[in-house]
């Protein structure tokens, strides 16, 4: 069954092993030259695994990746049964200052060990019994560089702002925790906010 067909990926929810996995397939894109395609989709699913399997090194919980196939573009892995944090923090969930303040933590204990996410939006962090999932690394990258951590800070706060600008002032809460687990990471806190004011003025 065919949960959620993106522009570069289709996530089905299968039987696998007696077990309900989530399989990624990333689709042929037909504009692009076949070689290219393939180039590009097997580096973006070798991305993600790796990006996954050292981020879960750190102890950040990712589902549990059963299967890689490359010649397929595919990946198997844990179907995590929660829901969206884009969802829960437009919800009445209780505790919304709590979530943020982890998923600040989260990244910032990614960033203190040079993994930038790539596309760090709330629709990519899943809750499940209290835990957060981290998903969809394939445009990410292992970089020490403020610059392009400072970049992925960006997109968490526009991305913040544009889904969730009722609880914007939230958002101090999630670079609380960022700072909490990443000491150093004020320079990185400064590079968004030159990012962003550019953005603005310029
Ligand atoms: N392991 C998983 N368990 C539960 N739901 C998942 C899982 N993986 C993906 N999903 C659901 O599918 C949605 C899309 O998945 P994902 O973010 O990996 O793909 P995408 O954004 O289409 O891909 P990409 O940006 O790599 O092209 C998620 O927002 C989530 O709702
Ligand atoms: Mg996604």
């Amino acid at each position: 069954m065919i949960i959620r067909k993106g522009a570069e990926a289709e996530i089905r929810l299968e039987d696998w092993n007696e077990r309900k996995v989530i399989s990624k397939v990333r689709v042929r894109k037909g504009y692009r030259n076949t070689q290219l395609d393939e180039r590009l989709r097997s580096q973006r699913i070798k991305t993600e695994v790796k990006l996954m399997t050292e981020s879960r090194r750190l102890g950040i919980s990712i589902p549990i990746i059963f299967d890689v196939d490359l010649n397929g573009n595919k990946i198997v892995m844990e179907f995590v049964e929660g829901e969206r944090v884009k969802d829960v923090l437009e919800s009445g969930y209780e505790d919304k200052s709590g979530l943020c303040r982890r998923i600040g933590e989260d990244v910032g204990k990614m960033h203190a060990k040079g993994i930038a996410h790539g596309d760090l939006t709330t629709s990519n962090i899943l809750l499940k019994e209290d835990r957060l999932y981290f998903i969809d690394f394939s445009l990410g990258e292992k970089s020490k560089e403020v610059e392009v951590l400072g970049v992925d800070l960006h997109l968490l706060r526009e991305g913040f702002f544009s889904a969730h600008s009722q609880i914007f002032d939230l958002f101090d809460v999630v670079m609380k925790g960022y700072l909490a687990a990443y000491g150093e990471g004020s320079d990185v806190i400064q590079k968004m906010e030159d990012i962003e004011s550019r953005g603005r003025y310029t």
